[in-house]
């Protein structure tokens, strides 16, 4: 069944949007301050580009946006900037040395989400697959200090992928913004300050272990 256009459909296309989900950013980046201008960022699940505009307008000319999407991407420029368009797919680990050209990021975002089946189980399943993955990437990718926030269904994993993003970043938590339709159970995972990477412990003669 078609969906009646929404407050925020009728937004989006009056601002030359192709999407709605870009209001969902611009309360993620207003109460999380996530971007700035100057930054080069890394957008996962791009298409059909919304959030790729709004990273265009908010980094400027100075900034490098990275689009990835499993989907081709339409050429994306706003405010004199355009983003570098990359056809992956983010669970597949060959797409990294792709991305590393271009690392290390200030931020990185996902708003990725399988295409849902209906089974709710299943759905939740290949999204905490997709945001697993996206973790792993920022492990390497992120620089220290940077941010980032992911799309998750609720209803699986959701306490571990939040362990371990506090395990990350200084601050890690999942919220649910209001341009979110009242019946999705998606929520995103928001991160700030990524944590220098800790030194590896290191066995002396005798077999202590010394950070
Ligand atoms: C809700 S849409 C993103 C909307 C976009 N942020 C915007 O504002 O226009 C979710 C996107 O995630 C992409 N996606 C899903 N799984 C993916 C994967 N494993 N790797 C890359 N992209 C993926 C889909 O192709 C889809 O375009």
């Amino acid at each position: 069944m078609k969906r009646k256009p929404d407050h925020y459909t009728e937004q989006a296309r009056k601002e030359g949007f192709p999407a709605r989900s870009v209001y969902k950013f611009d309360e993620l980046q207003h109460r999380f301050g996530l971007v700035r201008r100057g930054d080069r960022v890394l957008d996962i699940g791009a298409s059909p580009g919304s959030w790729t505009l709004r990273l265009l307008e908010i980094t400027g000319k100075e900034g490098r946006v990275i689009a990835l999407d499993r989907k081709e991407l339409p050429e994306l420029s706003r405010a004199g900037n355009t983003a570098v368009c990359i056809c992956a797919d983010i669970t597949e680990p060959e797409q990294y040395e792709l991305l590393n050209e271009y690392a290390p990021f200030d931020t990185i975002v996902s708003d990725a989400a399988p295409n849902t089946s209906g089974h709710r189980t299943l759905d939740t399943a290949r999204s905490a697959v997709i945001v697993e993955s996206s973790l792993a990437l920022t492990e390497t990718m992120l620089r220290p200090g940077g941010n980032a926030a992911f799309k998750l269904f609720q209803g699986g994993d959701e306490q571990s992928i939040l362990a371990n993003a506090r395990a990350m970043f200084e601050k890690a938590r999942i919220v649910k913004p209001k341009a979110c339709r009242d019946e999705s159970f998606e929520v995103f995972l928001v991160c700030n300050g990524k944590k220098a990477a800790q030194p590896q412990s290191v066995p002396d003669r005798s077999g202590n272990t010394e950070a």
